[in-house]
């Protein structure tokens, strides 16, 4: 990031609940970006790597006491700023215009309105439909500019609805050209990046690998050892090829088989990882300790906590075999560490130890690496791809940590493990026969610790029953049950039934969440 040419956009977060849509509209357009809170904004700049700024919208009003607030230097910098909502209204009061409430209350903007583009709008409108449709929200506005200011655009109930001042490379925006209701807020934004700022899009998938294992080496050295656990998930799976181009065999994957897999699911990653990837996998089969420590426990609670602490014990165990490691590899991204402005103003500390693989202690002393705590998931799975993971693995459905043990309810034991294992198979490979699992967050099948009396052939059965749970959801906070095709349901019922000894019954989860979860525990 040290070129000229090569340099990102710093976003200063004023609370908008809208920043990551901000910072990966930005990383859309091929350029990084980065968010900060305002205290931090001066010591980000001071790399040298940015070449714009992002001030973000905000709750508050910039006139109230406590309201967010950053040195305002910053605007003296020469380097181009762009001051969305909140953003503007602090540039304008900084800069000695006036913001204030808006006086009717009729005036207060929430929701579309049309913006008329002014006779000389400067570069951010090149190219937009005049009128056109922005989103608003807002109940203060500016109701006098700063010296050398001219107004670009305005709505009905708001004059001063975007203005800039090209000298100083400063250009405000009252509406959100970052939500897709501003119909042209793409080409805006564009505008900003490209012709006002001058940048340059150079965020490819290739240029962050090549950047990512560059940093890898330097903070690794030339002898240092890395051990990671590999799930098989995209995250770990992405990571682990991005630390094994840097450092090849002083990476040490460990993949724990806990006995809670899905069917085939372990020899795929041998296969993938250790031959393909020539990766130095560690398969440690745990199998028996995970199911004995599970034995006669029923609770959804105690069986996390139980996998969990298991989970820890086998870890450590193997890692004594890489005495030379002191590097631990991780799938963080970048949501869990960004810190953000709470409503209150103040900075949030949000910087999670997150753990993707298990809840690994504090306490095990090892420098961190985390190759992907720069990039969102979509970005994760571009640059996998681009390192040619395979589609099963980039596109992998959201597996947890506890595994089939969250999907039996009762006492988890070997022999219900393989019955769901089985049922889960037919049902997953179905979905995917059909092409469907691109539209669905998950699908898979639960298995209920009660028995039902059926008829097979001519003979009475008392067996258990796989119910098929498929959502479709965006982020796993909510979900939606999804509408399966009634002749695939069928064949899927046909096939677990005739397939998968001791199921005798198959039945849909048709419960969204809320009030369900996705998971059955
Ligand atoms: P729920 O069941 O809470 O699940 O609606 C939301 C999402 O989280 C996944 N999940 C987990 N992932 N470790 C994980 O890594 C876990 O312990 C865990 N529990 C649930 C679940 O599959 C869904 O995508």
């Amino acid at each position: 990031m040290e070129t000229k040419n090569h340099k990102g956009v710093l976003i200063v977060d004023f609370g908008t609940q809208y920043c990551q849509l901000i910072a990966r509209r930005i990383r859309e357009q091929g350029i990084f970006s980065r968010i900060t809170v305002p205290s931090r904004a001066t010591e980000a700049l001071s790399d040298g790597n940015f070449g714009a700024i992002i001030l973000s919208g905000g709750p508050q009003s910039v006139y109230e006491e406590g309201a967010p607030s950053l040195d305002s230097e910053i605007l003296n910098k020469g380097i181009p700023i762009l001051g969305i909502c909140y953003g503007m209204q602090w540039t304008v009061q900084a800069l000695s215009g006036k913001v204030a409430p808006a006086a009717l209350k009729a005036a207060r903007e929430y929701g579309h309105a049309e913006l008329s583009i002014s006779d000389a709008p400067g570069p951010l409108f090149e190219g937009v439909e005049n009128p056109t449709r922005v989103w608003m929200s807002h109940g203060d506005q500016v109701e006098i500019l700063p010296e050398g200011f001219s107004v670009s655009g305005s709505t009905e109930t708001c004059a001063i609805a975007a203005a800039y001042n090209e000298t100083q490379r400063i250009y405000l925006l009252q509406f959100h050209p970052e939500v897709s209701h501003s119909i042209e807020g793409q080409t805006i934004l564009r505008n900003f990046l490209f012709q006002a700022a001058g940048l340059h899009a150079d965020w490819t998938p290739g240029s962050i690998v090549e950047e990512t294992v560059s940093e890898l080496r330097a903070q690794i050295g030339e002898a240092g050892e890395v051990i990671l656990g590999l799930s098989g998930g995209v995250d770990s799976s992405v990571a682990s090829v991005l630390i094994q181009r840097a450092i090849g065999k002083r990476l040490h994957c460990i993949f724990v088989d806990n006995g809670l897999l899905r069917a085939g699911e372990r020899e795929a990653v041998e296969t993938l990882f250790a031959r393909n990837f020539d990766m130095d996998l560690h398969v440690v089969d745990a199998q028996a300790r995970f199911l004995n420590a599970l034995k006669g426990v029923t609770d959804p609670e105690r069986k996390r906590k139980i996998i969990g602490r298991v989970f820890v014990e086998v870890f450590e165990e193997a890692k004594r075999e890489f005495p030379r490691a002191h590097f631990l590899g991780q799938g963080t991204l970048y949501p869990d560490v960004i810190e953000s402005v709470a409503a209150h103003g103040g900075a949030t500390s949000v910087i999670k130890s997150h753990h993707n693989v298990g809840g690994l202690p504090e306490e095990m002393e090892m420098e961190l690496v985390e190759p992907l705590r720069n990039l969102f998931k979509d970005e994760v799975r571009a640059i996998g791809h681009s390192m040619g993971l395979p589609p099963e693995v980039i596109d992998r459905q959201p597996f947890p940590g506890p595994g089939l043990a969250v999907r039996i309810l009762g006492e988890v034991t070997e022999n219900r493990c393989e019955i769901l294992r089985q049922a889960d198979h037919i049902f997953t490979t179905e979905v995917e026969a059909e092409g469907l699992h691109k539209s669905l967050w998950q699908y898979f099948a639960v298995l209920l610790p009660v028995r039902s009396v059926g008829v097979m052939g001519d003979a009475r059965t008392y067996e258990f029953p796989v119910v098929l749970r498929a959502v479709e959801s965006q982020d796993a906070m909510t979900a939606d049950w999804a509408s399966l095709p009634p002749e695939l349901l069928r064949r899927v019922s046909n096939r677990i039934i005739n397939e998968v000894p001791q199921v005798n019954r198959v039945t849909l989860d048709i419960t969204s969440k809320p009030p369900g979860t996705i998971e059955w525990e």
